[in-house]
């Protein structure tokens, strides 16, 4: 695996596959790597035949007061993992490459990016729309992988591109989780062991709820009771839980097209966020 930290690199690498006739897939990410991004490679080498993986903590997607300096930083262990997975390309920009001075452009994505995670994050998606363009605009790629985990972020990435005519396909991962539910996130490495035995509530409140509304009960009704059993189970703070057109991300109309059930929660120094499928009842 070669290792490049500029654009031009980037660029002469991916250069090089394609005169050779090679495909390309990209998988972003910010680092701290687990078993839910190397789900992300292991996807991204059955749609092409190189893949390039990008490690990048994007100041622009943090909020002054969120967690950029103190989100987890792995590079030896990364490389590492990403070496035995046979990666073929990591990109690990500074900085300055990605941002250099005066640079004043952001992408902004309307509807689907301007709903619950925008509530709480204020332009936490103009910063991952910004970077995620710079990316796929960087390497061209083919293809590129995002997790279900962050359900929203996917849905505000294909609207971007489909409206920035970036001619690139989008592919979706399902969530890798925990044994006990929790899906696996780079934050979960600030939960204290006590915190770890609380996370897995959030998944069976969310489950919980797709079931309920998936025999038919009122979306709001089971949204405040889950809300109230993670407070129960130890949460601090629920910015969130919320059954929503699967598309579009708007409140759920008569129960005709797909829903998925979103949530959000505190606990400790942790936000956890997590969404799973309404599956209807044939
Ligand atoms: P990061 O949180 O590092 O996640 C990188 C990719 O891994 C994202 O597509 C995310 O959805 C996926 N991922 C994370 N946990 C997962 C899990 N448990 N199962 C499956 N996939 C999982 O998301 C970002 O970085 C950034 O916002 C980024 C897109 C790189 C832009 O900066």
């Amino acid at each position: 695996m070669e290792v490049v930290q500029t654009i031009a690199a980037l660029r002469e690498h991916v250069a090089k596959w394609r005169r050779a006739g090679d495909t390309v897939a990209l998988v972003p990410t910010m680092g701290a790597l687990h078993a839910g991004h190397v789900a992300l490679v292991r996807a991204a080498r059955g749609q092409a035949k190189r893949v390039c993986a990008t490690i990048f903590v994007n100041p622009t997607q943090f909020a002054p007061n969120e967690d950029f300096a103190s989100y987890p930083r792995k590079e030896r262990a990364d490389q590492d993992l990403l070496r035995a997975e046979k990666t073929d390309l990591l990109f690990m920009p500074s900085v300055e490459e990605m941002y250099p001075a005066g640079h004043t452009t952001r992408v902004r994505v309307a509807a689907v990016a301007q709903t619950l995670e925008e509530d709480f994050r204020p332009s936490h998606f103009d910063g991952v729309a910004t970077v995620v363009a710079k990316l796929l605009l960087q390497a061209l790629p083919d293809v590129a992988l995002f997790g279900e985990k962050d359900y929203q972020q996917l849905l505000v990435i294909r609207r971007m591109v489909r409206d920035l005519d970036i001619p690139v396909r989008i592919e979706g991962v399902p969530t890798v989780r925990e044994a006990d539910g929790l899906a696996l996130s780079s934050r979960n490495a600030y939960l204290t062991a006590e915190e770890r035995a609380i996370a897995p509530a959030l998944h069976r409140a969310i489950t919980d709820v797709a079931s309920a509304v998936a025999r038919g009960a009122a979306p709001a009704r089971e949204t405040a009771a889950a809300a109230e059993r993670l407070l129960q189970a130890g949460f601090q703070k629920v910015d969130y839980v919320a059954v929503r057109d699967a598309e579009t991300l708007q409140p759920v109309g008569d129960g005709s097209r797909p829903a998925r059930v979103l949530a959000a929660a505190w606990l400790g120094r942790a936000r956890l966020i997590d969404n799973i499928p309404v599956t209807p009842l044939r």
